[in-house]
C-alpha cells in the first residue's frame, strides 16, 4: 500500500505508457508490473514498472530525460514535460523515478514509492491549507492546451482542488465553449499552440469578456509579465501548490459582484 494522490499517479502512469508507445513505432507489448521490493534501509517500497522493448535511450538522452522541456520528439510532438512531471510526482510522494534503458533494446521506467502499513485516507502529505481548496473560490475553469497529457494533468489537478473544468485542445474550441457556457470564471491557456497562440486567444477572449481572468501557462520566461490581456503567468512545469496559488490569485482579481449590504430593519 502507498499513500499517493490518485489522479497524479494515474497521470504519471499514463505519461510512462505513452512514452513506451512512442518508443515502439512498429507496435509491441507494453508491460505494467506492480511489485513490492525490500530496499532496506529505506524499508519496503512499491514498484510500479512500465517496460517496453522499443527504441531505448543512449546515455546522453537517458541522463537528460527527466529535465523539464527535454524532448527528442520535435517541438510539435513532444513537450519534454512528461518525465519531469513523473519525477516530480515520485519525489513529492517520498519516492523516486528510476530509468533503465539501452539503445535498441528498450526501457524500464519504475516509480518507487514508500510502502505504508494501512491506507491513510486523512494524510495526503500536504498541510491542511494546501489540501483544502480555499473556500468560496471554487470555480468553473476553461483549460486550453494542445498536448493531451498536459491538458489531462491540468484537469486532474484542478478537479482535485474541487473546481469544475472544461478542457479544450485549441483556441478555436476554447472560444466555442466560452460561447456556450457563460459561467466560466477563469481561463488557463498554454502559449505555444498551432494556429492560435495563447496570447492570441487571450486577446480574443478579452475582447468579448473584458473581466474574465486569464492565466497564461508557459515555459517561455521572456514573455512580458504584464501583458494587457493576461492576468498572470504560470511557469511550466508547475506543481499542484503553484497552480492552486495562481488560480486563487486570479479568481480574487475578479471584480466582485455587487453585494447589497444587509441592513437591520429600522424599528
Ligand atoms: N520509453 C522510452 N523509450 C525511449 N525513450 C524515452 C522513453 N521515455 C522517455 N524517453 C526519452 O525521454 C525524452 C523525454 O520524455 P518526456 O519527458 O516524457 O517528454 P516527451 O515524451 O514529450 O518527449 C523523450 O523525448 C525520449 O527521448
Ligand atoms: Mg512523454
Amino acid at each position: 500500500m502507498a499513500n499517493v494522490d490518485e489522479n497524479q499517479l494515474e497521470m504519471a502512469l499514463l505519461n510512462l505508457v505513452v512514452n513506451a508507445r512512442d518508443a515502439m513505432q512498429e507496435g509491441g507489448l507494453i508491460e505494467v508490473v506492480v511489485d513490492t521490493v525490500n530496499a532496506s534501509p529505506s524499508g519496503q517500497q512499491i514498484a510500479i514498472k512500465v517496460v517496453d522493448r522499443g527504441a531505448g535511450m543512449d546515455l546522453a538522452t537517458l541522463s537528460r530525460a527527466t529535465e523539464p522541456f527535454f524532448t527528442t520528439k520535435g517541438p510539435t510532438k513532444g513537450t519534454g514535460l512528461g518525465l519531469s512531471m513523473v519525477h516530480g510526482f515520485a519525489a513529492q510522494s517520498g519516492g523516486r523515478l528510476e530509468l533503465i534503458s539501452k539503445r535498441g533494446e528498450g526501457t524500464q521506467a519504475t516509480i518507487l514509492l514508500p510502502a505504508t502499513e494501512a491506507p491513510n485516507i486523512v494524510d495526503t502529505g500536504m498541510t491542511p491549507s494546501e489540501a483544502a481548496p480555499p473556500s468560496g473560490l471554487l470555480a468553473t475553469i476553461l483549460v486550453v492546451d494542445d498536448d493531451f497529457l498536459v491538458l489531462l494533468n491540468m484537469q486532474a489537478m484542478l478537479e482535485d482542488m474541487g473546481h469544475r473544468v472544461f478542457p479544450a485542445h485549441n483556441g478555436e474550441d476554447a472560444l466555442k465553449i466560452l460561447d456556450r457556457v457563460d459561467e466560466v470564471d477563469l481561463v488557463i491557456t498554454d502559449q505555444a499552440m498551432p494556429r492560435m497562440t495563447g496570447l492570441q486567444l487571450a486577446e480574443a477572449i478579452h475582447h468579448r469578456h473584458p473581466d474574465l481572468p486569464i492565466i497564461l501557462a508557459t515555459g517561455y520566461s521572456e514573455l512580458p509579465t504584464n501583458h494587457p490581456n493576461v492576468t498572470s503567468k504560470l511557469n511550466k512545469p508547475y506543481f499542484q501548490a503553484e497552480l492552486d496559488k495562481a488560480v486563487s490569485e486570479a479568481l480574487s482579481s475578479r471584480p466582485r459582484p455587487n453585494v447589497i449590504p444587509f441592513k437591520l430593519p429600522a424599528i
